[in-house]
């Protein structure tokens, strides 16, 4: 048995094809000026025609392979958090894996929205303290441009497309210090995308639009409230004080979201990664994205404390805490 995992090596990927506020400004009524000044977001990137989920994902899984000086042969665990699968089956951890062209170890996604990295964090944690794993890519990746209502103003200025990974390799010291997880299907109806297999791709073919749904202001509140106690939660579960947080890492789903939770760390937005303007909201594939944005760029030192935090449909939400 390992008594810990650490993040050996990170990796994130972003579509070429960046979509401006401008662009979208042409495409629905709306404005670069209420994009910028409600949510913080300025372009997002968005999936060529022939790139997927697992295409998306293989590029962030090789550099954050690279970066912990592993190669795909050493990988014995994928778990890949997304909503926006290749195909419904085979899982696209599997699809990952026969890209990276190794076969045989335990590949697999989960489905908790935006949560689906830190979901996925949490799960390959525990493979390799219990030894089951000795090299786990963690990846957390979107396609959200195909599931967006390009109609819909209300939704399509604020998600985009990218990858980010991680590597995880055991550790007699921590490295993840602790996950945190939460779900309540309560909030079901307030964010999500209406069609599914078992309740019916048919809908879909009379030819009604598609398009993630969501009831943005409640969403926020609840996001705000949420990630509050969250922020409580993590702390006093690890026996940490607020002051001892280097970086806030956060889904970047709104700006004025991520200052609320800044706020209640006490922590200056420069010791916050925002990538939110960038990137827009990637689902899955946000904190992973923003993490490595931050190590590659020279933010993140070794031996520095990172919050990671999310929130998402379902609604899911989590964090890690990590001695990076
Ligand atoms: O990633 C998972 C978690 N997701 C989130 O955390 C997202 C949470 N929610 C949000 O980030 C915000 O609620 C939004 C950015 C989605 C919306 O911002 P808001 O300040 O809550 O705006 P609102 O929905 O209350 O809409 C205000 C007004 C409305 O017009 P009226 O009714 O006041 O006349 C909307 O019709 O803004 C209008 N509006 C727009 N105007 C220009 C909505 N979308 C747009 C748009 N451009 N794109």
């Amino acid at each position: 048995m390992n008594r810990y995992s650490r993040v050996a090596g990170t990796g994130s990927y972003l579509p070429d094809k960046v979509l401006t506020n401008a662009e979208l400004e042409k495409l629905v009524d709306t404005s670069d000026e209420w994009i910028r000044t409600r949510t913080g977001i300025e372009r997002r990137h968005i999936a060529a025609p022939d790139e997927t989920c697992s295409s998306m994902a293989e590029h962030a899984a090789r550099r954050a392979l690279k970066a912990a000086g592993q190669t795909p042969a050493d990988v014995d665990l994928i778990v890949v958090g997304t909503t926006t699968p290749d195909l419904v089956f085979p899982n696209t951890g599997t699809l990952l894996q026969q890209r990276l062209d190794i076969h045989g170890c335990p590949a697999f996604s989960l489905e908790a929205a935006c949560s689906g990295f830190v979901f996925a964090l949490s799960m390959a944690d525990k493979y390799v303290r219990l030894g089951e794993a000795k090299c786990a890519l963690v990846v957390g990746a979107e396609c959200l441009s195909r599931i967006t209502d390009w109609s819909d103003r209300s939704t399509c200025v604020l998600f985009g497309d990218g990858a980010g990974a991680v590597v995880l390799t055991p550790a007699d010291e921590p490295g993840i210090i602790g996950t945190h997880l939460h779900s309540d299907g309560r909030y079901k109806d307030l964010l999500f995308f209406p069609y599914g297999v078992s309740s019916g791709f048919d809908k879909l073919r009379s030819g009604a639009v598609a398009g993630i749904t969501m009831l943005g202001n409640e969403v926020f509140r609840t996001a705000v409230r949420t990630l509050s106690r969250l922020v409580d939660e993590t702390l006093a579960k690890n026996g940490i004080e607020r002051d001892q947080i280097d970086w806030l890492i956060p889904h970047q789903a709104n700006l004025r979201i991520i200052q609320s939770a800044a706020d209640k760390l006490g922590l200056p937005m420069d010791k916050v990664v925002l990538t939110v303007q960038d990137h827009g909201n990637t689902s899955a594939a946000s904190i992973p994205l923003a993490l490595d944005t931050a190590v590659r760029d020279g933010r993140i030192h070794r031996g520095q404390t990172l919050l990671l935090e999310t929130f998402g449909g379902g609604f899911t939400w989590g964090s890690a805490l990590i001695r990076y």
